[in-house]
């Protein structure tokens, strides 16, 4: 088990180190100099203007895009919290399944010789065994939900890459996902259907190696995901334009990060999720870092796949331990609709009330990854105490939903008795 102590060789790992860690370097963000992102980005901007006019594609036209009828009923649509700051985008509902509709169509496209992948994060590192321990005493006003102090849960996490190519090698920048999934949860979550029969609820925790997410408006979303399943050069190069200026640099910034060990990174929920229920509820943000300030070097002759390499060695050795983390909401100017800007910790400190712990394993075998393929996360996977909040996450229901379906179509039936 790695402490908290520290040891001089180590290379910042994606962690935004807090006080007591060494200052061993920052997270290395691969051609991360300001000037030259600059430059990269006038270059992208200039050729993308220049592709604009020659395509005649102009953002003018987004609203011209063809959004077909939706599919999904409103009543199976999230409602707003307007208490809370919730507020539905207009054609919401008709956006959510027209992204559904397109990454549905270019993942047939991708996988048309074999089985559908995940559209996001389709490389797992690993996936492990865990326990969920929640603290025996809890800050003042957190314990809901699972949090319940004393409480312990099983749990799966799945570690992965963020792109869409699950052969990228780990050495390249990308963002990382951590995806938990607490069973034998007391009570019953909002996808009831979800719920382990007789076994409990499930609650889901899905969180990226960066404190905040590259989109908050659905229109901007559907224009970037038509041009990302485009198989051409050119609307790749339209799409920081689509993003805008500040959607470009957090995409770029999360997708440039470099880490060592998954186990050794930090992770943000990034959009935000309810606290209890009733007249104290409240807006929350999640986030995961390891126990130990300890992060190991980057390797000097990576393999493809070293970061799973990592993982096996650690929990060859021993166990591992994470800690999970809560940020309330301090201020309403922190909107729950802006997944774009960061609730800074100095206004909004983060909460210890949990801790993940990560048992010595052999977790490589051909069956614990395929069950973990199988595997189906979605934020609405939780307990009324933890609903998600906001724009993207009302999006993420339908769409989760819809590609976990086309995931699972031809394996034995859709999703197993097997935790879903
Ligand atoms: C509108 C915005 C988003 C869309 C359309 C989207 C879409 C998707 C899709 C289609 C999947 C695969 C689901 C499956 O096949 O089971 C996925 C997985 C994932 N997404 Fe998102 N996502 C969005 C926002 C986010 C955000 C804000 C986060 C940040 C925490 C995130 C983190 C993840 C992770 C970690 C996974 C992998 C889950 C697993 O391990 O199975 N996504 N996303």
């Amino acid at each position: 088990m790695h402490d908290r102590g520290t040891r001089s060789s180590h290379v910042a790992n994606g962690n935004r180190m807090d006080a007591r860690a060494v200052k061993v370097g920052q997270p290395r963000v691969r051609g991360a100099s300001g000037k030259r992102r600059r430059a990269t980005l006038v270059r992208l901007f200039v050729s993308g203007a220049l592709q604009m006019t020659l395509l005649g594609c102009t953002t003018q036209n987004r609203d011209a895009m063809s959004i077909p009828a939706s599919g999904t009923k409103m009543d199976a649509y999230p409602s707003v919290d307007a208490t809370l700051g919730e507020r539905l985008y207009p054609d919401e509902l008709a956006l959510a399944d027209a992204i559904g509709e397109s990454i549905e169509r270019s993942l047939r496209a991708q996988y048309a010789a074999g089985d559908i992948l995940r559209d996001a994060h389709p490389k797992a590192h690993g996936c492990v065994r865990a326990e969920f321990r929640v603290a025996d005493t809890l800050p003042e006003g957190l314990a809901h939900g699972v949090f319940v102090p004393g409480a312990r849960y099983p749990a799966w996490i799945r570690f992965s890459n963020g792109a869409r190519d699950a052969t990228r090698p780990d050495i390249k920048g990308d963002a990382r996902g951590m995806s938990i999934k607490l069973q034998d949860v007391p009570g019953t979550s909002l996808l009831r259907e979800s719920d382990d029969a007789g076994q409990g609820a499930i609650q889901d925790f899905i969180l990226i190696s960066h404190p905040v997410f590259f989109s908050n408006d659905p229109r901007r979303y559907l224009s970037v995901v038509s041009l990302a399943s485009r198989d051409s050069a050119a609307s790749k190069v339209l799409i920081p334009f689509h993003l805008g200026l500040r959607g470009a640099l957090i995409a770029l910034k999360t997708s440039r990060k470099v880490i060592s060990s998954p186990l050794q990174t930090r992770y943000w929920s990034t959009v935000p999720y309810q606290l209890g229920t009733g007249l104290d509820r409240r807006a929350v943000k999640y986030s995961v870092r390891a126990c130990s300030v300890v992060v190991d070097p980057l390797p000097t002759q990576p393999a493809p796949d070293f970061l799973r390499g990592r993982m096996r060695a650690i929990l060859n050795d021993g166990d591992a331990c994470m800690e999970f983390l809560v940020q309330p909401r301090t201020s309403p100017e922190m909107s729950v609709e802006d997944s774009m800007t960061e609730w800074q910790e100095p206004d909004a400190p983060f909460h210890k009330v949990a801790t993940l712990h990560i048992p010595r394993q052999a977790f490589d075998t051909k069956e614990q990854n395929a069950f973990c393929e199988a595997l189906s996360f979605n934020p609405w996977h939780a307990l009324p105490e933890h609903r998600p909040l906001g724009v993207t996450n009302r999006l993420r229901k339908v769409i989760y939903d819809r590609i976990s379906r086309i995931r699972h179509e031809g394996t034995s039936g859709g999703p197993s008795s097997e935790p879903r």
